[in-house]
């Protein structure tokens, strides 16, 4: 209306009667939906198309105010009303109804912006997708992202984020893709994490404490990636409960100790098998003869004996092996030449007779003296699986055994 009438001829009371009226109008709005405070008192329609959208605006000011800096200035237009149009943010019609739109997704990919997540992220509630890759956000989850049971992807990886395992995430209904990798996360990774619908679930580069847990249930994850925390334990035999999705375990530097099961060789769909800089003992199971998927095996870096089975040579689809710093003694026929099978390998010090580049025989004989018996391995809890190796077994020399010696946890 105010732009119908010519501005010469407006006066100054009419101009405070008009900014009056509709910066009062404004609140009357905002009043049904969440927040009463607005900068913006010159529009005389209501500025949102839809009270979500409002509610939007709310979260994405609260959440500008909370990042202290910004040096891509990815948030530098994150100011009026076309939330659609700020940097990162996406709008899409919500599932239920194709006539409007409202906030779907956020990517800040890369920005490097350093701040925290605000409450109001709540008020996010069509979320569908956060990625927030390489940033600087640091503090904890707030608990009112529980409220976006949209969310199917959430990645807070390469990030400052603190604190114990962030539940919330748990009671995201729609969750499919976790990733919170490359954070400072500790303390336990909790069960229900591998019992809920995730399809991947990366948690590596963390600071999780406490053994892997032992009780898994079904899990439906494709993906599951704990490397570099100090987990500490065995690998637990319940982890044949993920056969029916797995295809990449990674289980790099975790701490690991015991034997590998044999329930390992059950997960018939993995792709990936990598359990390399752990203290692992005993031998290579015979099962892994059963993953016919299987294309990279990394067995590297752990206390490993016995033989290398003819069975995992002979895997149709290996295209790497690695079982190099181990204490291997034999590779039963076709092993001896993994080449020839069109596999890269690396068997570099082990107490391989024949080949090169082994350990020395001191080195060898003080570990083979003193044969594995899995079945009475201890593992994780208090009792520490370290308190199971048995002196003798820990190579001199070796730095990887030492982390070993630490109890698991206390
Ligand atoms: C961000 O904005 C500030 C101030 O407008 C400017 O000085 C700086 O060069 C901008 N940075 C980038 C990466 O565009
Ligand atoms: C927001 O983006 C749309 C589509 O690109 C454009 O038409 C509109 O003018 C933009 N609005 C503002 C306020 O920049
Ligand atoms: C959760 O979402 C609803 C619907 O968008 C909203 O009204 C409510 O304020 C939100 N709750 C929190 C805690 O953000
Ligand atoms: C192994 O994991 C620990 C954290 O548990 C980390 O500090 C260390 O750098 C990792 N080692 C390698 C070689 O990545
Ligand atoms: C085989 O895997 C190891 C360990 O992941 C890696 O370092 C090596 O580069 C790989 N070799 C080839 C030829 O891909
Ligand atoms: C391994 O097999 C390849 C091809 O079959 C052959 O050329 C090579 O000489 C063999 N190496 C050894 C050490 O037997």
């Amino acid at each position: 209306m105010a732009s119908t009438l010519s501005s010469s001829f407006i006066s100054p009371a009419l101009i405070i009667l008009l900014v009056y009226l509709s910066s009062s109008s404004n609140n009357l709005a905002a009043k049904h939906t969440y927040s009463a405070s607005h900068h913006h008192r010159h529009h005389n329609r209501p500025p949102f198309q839809n009270p979500k959208l409002q509610q939007a605006y709310n979260a994405l000011q609260a959440w500008k105010r909370v990042i202290y800096s910004d040096p891509y200035n990815f948030t530098s237009n994150w100011v009026g009303h076309e939330v659609c149009n700020y940097t990162g943010v996406f709008c899409a019609p919500p599932p239920n109804d194709k006539k409007i739109r409202v906030v779907a997704g956020i990517d800040l990919n890369g920005a490097d912006i350093a701040g925290f997540l605000p409450d109001e992220l709540g008020l996010l509630s069509d979320l569908a997708l956060i990625h927030l890759n390489s940033n600087r956000f640091c503090g904890i989850l707030p608990q009112t992202l529980a409220n976006l049971s949209q969310l199917f992807e959430l990645d807070l990886s390469n990030n400052r984020f603190v604190g114990p395992f962030p539940y919330v995430v748990l009671s995201l209904p729609s969750l499919q893709y976790l990733d919170i990798r490359y954070n400072e996360f500790e303390g336990p990774l909790p069960p229900q994490l591998f019992s809920k619908n995730l399809d991947a679930i990366f948690v590596n580069n963390n600071r999780f404490s406490n053994v892997i847990p032992s009780n898994f249930v079904g899990s439906s994850a494709s993906v599951v990636v704990f490397a570099n925390n100090k987990l500490g334990g065995c690998l637990p035999p319940s982890i044949s409960n993920f056969a029916n999705t797995l295809e990449e375990l990674l289980l790099i530097n975790t701490s690991l100790s015991g034997c590998l099961p044999p329930e390992v060789g059950y997960l018939y769909k993995l792709k990936v098998l990598d359990v390399s800089n752990n203290n692992l003992v005993g031998p290579i199971p015979y099962s892994l003869a059963g993953l016919a998927h299987l294309e990279q095996l990394n067995l590297a870096h752990n206390m490993m004996t016995g033989i290398i089975p003819m069975g995992v040579c002979i895997l149709p689809n290996l295209a790497n092996f690695t079982f190099s710093y181990n204490f291997f003694c034999e590779e039963e026929g076709i092993c001896q030449n993994l080449t020839s099978n069109g596999i890269a390998f690396d068997d570099r010090r082990n107490c391989l007779p024949e080949k090169p580049n082994q350990r020395s025989q001191k080195e060898c004989r003080g570990v083979l003296e003193h044969p594995v018996d899995c079945f009475h391995y201890h593992c994780g809890g208090v009792r520490g699986s370290s308190a199971a190796v048995p002196p003798a077994m820990i190579p001199a020399g070796t730095p990887l055994s030492s982390p070993a010696m630490a109890p698991g946890y206390v």
